[in-house]
Parts: structure tokens; sequence; C-alpha cells
């Protein structure tokens, strides 16, 4: 039996416009831990002690290796069958003339290697860094030329060098948020994949697409804080129930 309805897989077979979100759970598979599951990483440290900027500039070589860490994890894992899922998801709905776009609260940059294209990375990424003092970017080699526990400053200033990601208390990068939201507003199906949904704005979006009429399925083997608020939850693994979704979906338009 499916775990979704087929009413999620006609709406998906004739939308104009998809939009989704994801969260740490799409990644999970690939062997990226979350954020607040049992084992997640805010199990073993509170986000007020590595995730914002007071933190940094009192210990910048705790913040910066703890980022090297979660680097070198994600460069060492790989796309699961829901990156993979959603990459060909885009590549359907355009080239029957439509419009996607895929939001994700995730920095491991997997939905990048995926292949997804028309993606906006609400938080940052974990594969850039920069100088907090004269903005440059840092090279990979730079980086990687630091040795672990000495602090990583910018060869041209001297500033420290923060990830380019979003910590608590600092603004989405620009546009990014806007542009989120434009496409829940306007699509016909929106697909909220992975995420706990309790961190805003970004878990405001699958609320927007279902006030302004869109049909929302939450793909996560939890009910989060705004299931009941959707139209459909799905209960299942991304990796596991995307494919099958996708697959449905081709199907039901083949016949
Ligand atoms: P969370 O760790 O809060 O939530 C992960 C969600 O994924 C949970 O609801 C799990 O039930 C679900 N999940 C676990 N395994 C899954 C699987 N295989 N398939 C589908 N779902 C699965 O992560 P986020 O919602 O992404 O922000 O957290 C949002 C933000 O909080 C993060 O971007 C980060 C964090 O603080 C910043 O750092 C700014």
């Amino acid at each position: 039996m499916l775990p979704f309805s087929d009413i999620l897989v006609e709406r998906l077979a004739a939308a104009k416009h998809v939009a989704v979100l994801t969260g740490a759970g799409i990644s999970a598979e690939s062997g990226v831990p979350t954020f607040r599951d049992p084992d997640g990483l805010w199990q073993q440290f509170r986000p007020e002690e590595l995730a914002n900027v007071e933190a940094f500039l009192n210990n910048p070589v705790l913040v910066q290796s703890w980022y090297a860490h979660r680097r070198a994890v994600v460069e060492e894992v790989l796309p699961n069958p829901g990156h993979h899922a959603l990459a060909e998801l885009e590549r359907m709905v355009c080239e029957r003339g439509g419009d996607f776009l895929l939001a994700t609260q995730n920095v491991d940059g997997l939905h990048a290697r995926a292949g997804s294209e028309r993606l906006i990375e609400l938080h940052g990424t974990l594969t850039r860094s920069y100088c907090i003092g004269c903005r440059r970017p840092a090279s990979e080699d730079e980086l990687a030329a630091i040795e672990s526990g000495e602090t990583a400053m910018c060869p041209s200033c001297g500033g420290l060098l923060r990830p380019d990601v979003v910590w608590f208390g600092e603004m989405l990068p620009e546009g990014a948020m806007e542009c989120a939201a434009e496409a829940a507003a306007s699509c016909n199906v929106f697909l909220s994949v992975g995420t706990s949904a309790v961190v805003y704005p970004a878990a405001g979006l699958p609320l927007i697409a279902r006030e302004n009429g869109a049909y929302v399925a939450e793909i996560n083997p939890q009910r989060s804080d705004i299931a009941s608020r959707l139209s459909e939850h799905v209960a299942g693994k991304a990796g596991e129930v995307l494919p099958r979704l996708l697959e449905a979906v081709r199907d039901y338009v083949g016949t």
C-alpha cells in the first residue's frame, strides 16, 4: 500500500507550479545528523552555544572547529534517493512548462550535488566561508591549511573567518525569503519534507501555501507542530516516499 493519497498524486501530476521546503530530515538517510531528533545536533550542543555571532566572537576556535567538523561530515556523504527525486521532480515540472522552486533550510549542499537548480538555500551553506572584516570569501585551500585548534583568520586583513550560514538572530540572505514566499503563495502543490517546522520564517512557508489554496503535503515519519493545518501528512522517510511518489505521478500521467 502507498503511504500517500491518490489526491496528492493527481494534484502533483496536474500542478503547473510546485514548491518544496526541506529540512534536516531529508539528509538523515545520507548520514547527516538532524537538529532536534533524539540523536540530533542540538542534543549534544545548544544553539546558543554555537550558532550565533556572540558565541563565535567569544570562542571562535570552538565555533570554527564545530563547522569544520560538520563540513567534513557532509564531504564524506552522498545525496540520497530523496535528494535525487526532488531534482527529478524539478525536471519533470519544468519540462512540461511549469514552475518549480526548492527552498531548503539545510546548509549541507546535498540538493545542489543531486542536481537541483531552482534552489534557494535559506540558511546559507557550509561549503563557503568569508571574512567578517573585509567580507572576502575564503578559499577551500585557505581553510584546509588551518591546523586544528588554530583560529581561522583572513590572510588579507587578519579578520576572523566564519561559515556562510545564517545564525540565530541573523537575517536570511537578501531576497531569499521573499522569493520562497512568492513561490509558496503561487504554487498548486507544496511539499514540506523532513522539517520539524519550528524555525521561522521558513516554517511559515507551508502555511502561506495552504492559505493561498495549494495542496500541502508533509513528508516526515513524525507529525510536525503544523501538520494538522496542512492537507496531508505522509508518514515515512523522504528517501523512500519521494521516489515512490514520483513513480506514482509518472504512472498516473502515463495512463
Ligand atoms: P529538525 O532537526 O528540527 O527536524 C528534522 C525533522 O526531520 C524532524 O521532524 C524529523 O521527524 C524529520 N526526519 C527525520 N528523519 C527523516 C527522514 N528520513 N525523512 C523525512 N523526515 C525525517 O531540522 P530542521 O527542521 O531542518 O537552523 O531544523 C530547522 C532549523 O533549525 C535548521 O535549519 C537549523 C536549526 O536550528 C539554523 O541553524 C539557523
